[in-house]
């Protein structure tokens, strides 16, 4: 083994310590059951059981997910899938944990490998088991080959949500290359009224819920792009038959992998449906020298009898105690400002002191500088990768800056892009091998920039450095780590031609690595993901970022759309939300700031408008609602999340209600966007309350209906609900409800 085979071995082999970490960690682990007479193992947690088994051939095999069985009822062993038809080999049939491509597969493989001798044929069989308080691990093996398996099973005692994971590792005398591999496959009974439900999007347009009938073929959600994408978010929901928000089975599931990811689903031919979640095959090869391993990202996956929104508050629970950097109180998201849509690249001292000034007046706890600060960056057309200061835009450095922001009570924040560079910069022109490139090959560029190739450990180097200065030498509480576009002619020449796929893995674990190394030496600074808006959010990149930011698009009316998208998926602890002017940059629409603010104010607020051109009234409403965000923010960033009106499919309503987890608190949030057609509006009815407590409604913004109590208990609320005074266009209301 080289020595750069044995450094990838050894960060291969920490970094699957270290997602273990984040996402096998912590207590409250539910205690699996092994029966080793039957080889049948259960795991049990919040209201859910899975198992799976071993039959008489050694076949792995799941064979139950979903609602809590009796501590009693034992699950009979797996049998060997009998013959359906000469058409139909068992192997296609049978519900396999983790099958591997060979004897006869072609349904979906969970691990397919080429050797050397041209044998691409790998049949994978219970070698060994081992349970302890937290976890079972399984061990598999090829029939005759020394290439084993590793998976890694752990529920979370208070969700339900397993982490499944494996490490395929390569024990034969040679190499052996991995064409495929993923996390799991989750296997669901025969059912001819399944639907799949994921988010799809674009630049300005993300987490754009799709639903579809899964019927028999295959359904792939995947980026091919070196980062998570606009275009496709790696998480998805089952439901079956009529599941509603608030009823019915869902199944649900979210990849911890912040580059090139699929997402598989396919149905046999009779009927059995399986999902498949790891690595994107498209383009991939790993080769294994002896003795090397490779470990696949993590896949989280839940069930919940409540439908999406129990689904979602399940899934945001778990994050938030499981997954973020602070679980398993994560901090709540300190009301920012940034300087991106006010000023673009012309930042300068006094051009950001001004508006830091502004911003403190309104109760903004966190002033972040955007990109422009630094080298001859006045564009997107030069100085990414320069990081040093612009000295004609801050002559004597950040610290003034810094030192002003500080004095008015807030903590400094600032904009990086430390994977990408422009052409135009002294870094690419003393290092234009450090780029993502096939040799003699056109470099692609988008944005005007290419992507360094963050494997290298040169670039890392560099990197890790720049940071730490940067880090170092300044007052920084916050840094909004970009990433402003996909990867293009993914070479790594240096490496040879056998090792150059490895950059699909290699770039994303030092990424990783990167993040988390920072966060030891800089424990205190808190790092946002943004990948021009909404590109990189996954559970990947969560457990190393506190927040990430959602969209480009800060439209308050497309933002409701965009953030129900994203709660399906992940919590509104990390999901920020800014207040920008109008009309909005992205589609000319021109709302109140009363609406901008309320629209925002769902998730992690922030303030991004060019406070010079704002008036004394702006100020004053902005100033007001700031500090009532600040009473209910906890409830709303950390508190159960119920989707009570859904503005998919066109609603012209819609309103979201926020539980604190004490029960002390609940926010409401309705917004309307047009009335006609002397249409009535539908009373509210709440959820989630204590019935019994009395609840004092305080309005935030916007009215109660005539007559509406001041005070009530849950039971009215839930049961009779209010009716919000709303008429006109883009019309919005917060309401606060304290238990009494
Ligand atoms: C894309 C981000 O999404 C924006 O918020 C802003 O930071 C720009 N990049 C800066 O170039």
């Amino acid at each position: 083994m080289t020595d750069f085979d044995q450094r990838r071995r050894t960060l291969c082999m920490q970094l699957l310590g270290g997602l273990a970490g984040i996402a096998l960690g912590g207590a409250a682990r539910a205690r699996p059951v092994v029966d080793d007479a039957n080889k049948v193992f259960r795991l049990d947690g919040g209201g859910v059981t899975y198992a799976f088994g071993v039959n008489g051939e050694g076949q792995l095999q799941s064979l139950y997910w979903g609602s809590a069985l009796a501590p009693g009822d034992r699950l009979p062993a797996p049998v060997q899938v009998p013959e359906n038809s000469s058409n139909e080999m068992p192997v296609n049939l049978t519900p396999f944990e983790f099958p591997g491509f060979g004897g006869g597969l072609t349904v979906e493989p969970a691990l397919k490998v080429t050797f050397p001798d041209g044998v691409r044929d790998l049949v994978l069989r219970h070698v060994s088991h081992q349970a302890d308080d937290e976890k079972i691990v399984i061990r598999l093996k090829d029939v005759s080959r020394a290439v084993h398996v590793t998976l890694t099973y752990a529920m979370d005692a208070a969700t339900g949500i397993l982490a499944r994971s494996a490490v395929v590792e390569n024990r034969t005398a040679s190499w052996l290359q991995v064409d495929q591999l993923a996390a799991a496959s989750l296997t669901l009974p025969y059912s001819d009224d399944y639907r799949m439900s994921y988010l799809t999007g674009r630049w300005a347009g993300e987490f754009a819920l799709q639903t579809r009938p899964i019927v028999p073929g295959s359904i792939v959600i995947e980026s091919r792009k070196g980062v998570t994408s606009h275009q496709a978010n790696p998480w998805l929901a089952i439901s079956r038959g009529a599941t509603e928000e608030e009823a019915g089975p869902v199944w649900f599931g979210a990849l911890g992998w912040s580059g090139s990811w699929r997402i598989h689903v396919d149905m046999d031919s009779l009927g059995g449906l399986r999902t498949t979640a790891g690595y994107n095959p498209f383009d991939f090869a790993y080769r294994l020298n002896a003795g090397e391993s490779l470990a696949s990202p993590v896949f989280h996956a839940g069930y919940s009898e409540e439908g999406f929104g129990g689904a979602s508050r399940l899934f945001h629970r778990y994050q938030r105690e499981k997954i973020l950097p602070g679980a398993p109180a994560p901090r709540v998201r300190p009301v920012l400002y940034n300087s991106w849509e006010a000023t673009l690249f012309a930042v300068d001292e006094p051009g950001q002191i001004a508006l830091a000034e502004k911003a403190a007046s309104i109760g903004v706890e966190r002033f972040v500088m955007d990109d422009g600060w630094f080298g001859a960056r006045s564009s997107d057309k030069a100085g990414l990768g320069d990081w040093v200061v612009n000295r004609k835009k801050f002559p004597n450095g950040l610290a003034p800056l810094i030192r002003r922001v500080n004095d008015l009570g807030m903590e400094f924040g600032l904009w990086v892009e430390p994977e990408m560079v422009n052409p135009d910069s002294d870094l690419y022109r003393a290092h234009p091998d450090w780029v993502i490139h096939f040799p003699g090959r056109p470099r692609s560029e988008a944005r005007t920039q290419l992507v360094l190739n963050l494997a290298r450990k040169d670039v890392y180097d560099y990197l890790l450095k720049m940071l730490d200065r940067l880090l170092t030498d300044h007052r920084i509480g916050f840094l909004k780590w970009d990433h402003n576009r996909a990867w293009s002619e993914p070479g790594w020449p240096d490496v040879a031609a056998p090792g150059q796929q490895r950059l699909y893995v290699a770039y994303v674990n030092n990424l990783y690595k990167l993040l988390a190394e920072l966060r030891r030496r800089h424990p205190k600074v808190e790092i946002e993901s943004c990948a021009s808006g909404g590109g990189r959010v996954d559970l990947g990149i969560m457990a190393l970022t506190e927040q990430v930011w959602t969209s480009d698009n800060t439209d308050p009316f497309d933002r409701l759309l965009i953030q129900d998208g994203f709660t399906r998926a992940y919590t509104p602890a990390i999901m920020m939300a800014w207040v920008t002017d109008a009309p909005n940059f992205v589609n000319k629409r021109v709302t109140s700031l009363e609406y901008r603010f309320l629209s925002a104010m769902q998730g992690g607020l922030g303030i991004g408008a060019n406070l010079n051109h704002w008036k004394d009234d702006d100020f004053a409403t902005a100033k007001r609602l700031v500090a009532d965000y600040k009473t209910i923010r906890a409830t709303v960033l950390n508190g159960n999340l119920y989707r009570l009106v859904s503005p998919q499919g066109g609603s012209r309503r819609s309103a979201t209600l926020s539980v604190a987890q004490d029960g002390s608190q609940a926010v409401l949030f309705a917004f309307l966007h047009s009335s006609g057609l002397r249409e009535r509006q539908p009373r509210i009815q709440l959820r989630g309350l204590d019935a019994k407590k009395v609840y004092a409604l305080r309005a935030i913004a916007g009215k109660a209906a005539p007559r509406t109590p001041e005070r009530a208990s849950g039971a009215y609320w839930m049961g009779h609900g209010l009716s919000v005074a709303m008429e006109g266009d883009f019309q919005a209301a917060a309401f606060a409800l304290e238990a009494r």
